[in-house]
């Protein structure tokens, strides 16, 4: 099956493994729902602006390196990379134009994390929560002394706003408060008004989770963002909240996720998939599960639409200590990028709603 609607999710989970998660019993032999749920073996997942991250780091597994330095070198590639704007240098700043970028990371064998959270500056802030992680007895170092524990540890300080960047954030400040000084874009009698494609402004939650599991079953799982764009100075999203973006259980799997930090967060999103596959369901159907959970337990109506179904989007990631992978997504027609020995690819998150 490649593609599950709705009804047929919650007839499912009614009808067959419903009473075993109702219960928090065992649910025995978990249900194939997508070809990840019966690959065995290596691999590297990511969301799906990952492919270069996955092909690295599962390259970087099989040449024997640590999962966890194989998943953060691999988001490394993303966050360096000035086009994603959602990720490290050229992500989408915050209200003031500042880039402010949060990252968690965490490796299964020692059960140990690393991260990071608002921190300036400093391009690859996935490789200063491994610092934290691999130098520190803390799990979570935040703002100005983060950027000060990264400069201290050699990275260099650098300005991650883009013109790209820069020209998206005036854009949204342009048209942010109809009362304040700036035009907006209705009120201006010059040039902008004829650029057709820079009225855009582009938005995003958009972020990169990349697991990965060696032939041992040793596990790693890293997320790094530069978070909601325009966001208040200092807001936090789910990435560098251990359990929320990221989350990894040697005994069992590792998951992520993406999307509205906020709703992951309220529902200990990566935590919440890793427990529903040692409750025994596939990657995927522990991905279905807590989407549906997050979808049930968002209450307020500004964030419903018509049907009462989440008007945002969510992408959980799952991969299993044996090499079973899953994602699900809120809503739409998403992919996320996946390594094994049988190369690169993207396939496709299964949707909760259509
Ligand atoms: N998931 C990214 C964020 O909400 O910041």
């Amino acid at each position: 099956m490649d593609h599950i609607k709705r009804r047929a999710f919650l007839g499912m989970a009614g009808a067959c493994a419903g009473a075993a998660w109702a219960h928090g019993r065992r649910a025995g032999a978990s249900r194939s729902l997508a070809p990840g749920d019966d690959h065995r073996g290596p691999a590297v997942i990511a969301s799906g602006n990952g492919r270069p991250a996955t092909s690295r780091a599962y390259q970087m597994i099989m040449d024997g390196h640590d999962p966890v330095d194989a998943v953060v070198a691999g988001v490394n590639t993303v966050e360096s990379d000035p086009n994603d704007m959602s990720v490290g240098y050229g992500g989408l700043p915050n209200e003031d134009g500042v880039v402010q970028l949060d990252a968690s990371v965490m490796h299964g064998p020692t059960h140990k994390a690393g991260a990071v959270a608002a921190i300036e500056n400093i391009k690859n802030p996935a490789s200063v929560a491994l610092l934290v992680l691999k130098r520190t007895d803390h799990v979570l170092i935040v703002g100005e002394g983060a950027k000060r524990f990264a400069l201290a540890h050699g990275f260099k300080e650098e300005n991650l706003l883009t013109d790209r960047a820069r020209e998206a954030w005036l854009r949204w400040k342009y048209n942010a408060n109809p009362n304040d000084d700036w035009l907006d874009y209705d009120q201006m009698d010059f040039q902008i008004q004829q650029e057709g494609a820079a009225r855009e402004i582009p938005y995003t939650y958009g972020t990169i989770n990349c697991s990965g599991v060696n032939e041992a079953g040793d596990l790693a799982s890293v997320t790094t963002t530069s978070g909601l764009s325009y966001k208040i100075p200092g807001r936090v999203g789910d990435s560098p909240i251990v359990g929320a973006g990221m989350f990894c259980d040697n005994a069992v799997g590792a998951a992520g996720a993406t999307g509205r930090g906020e709703a992951v967060i309220q529902n200990c999103g990566a935590f919440s998939v890793v427990r529903e596959m040692e409750n025994g369901l596939s990657p995927t159907e522990a991905c279905l599960k807590v989407m549906k959970r997050i979808a049930d337990r968002t209450k307020q109506k500004r964030l419903l639409n018509e049907r009462g179904e989440p008007n945002f989007n969510v992408v959980l990631y799952a991969l299993r200590k044996d090499g079973a992978y899953g994602s699900a997504v809120m809503r739409g027609d998403r992919s996320f990028a996946v390594t094994t020995s049988e190369g690169t690819r993207l396939e496709k998150c299964m949707p909760l709603f259509e």
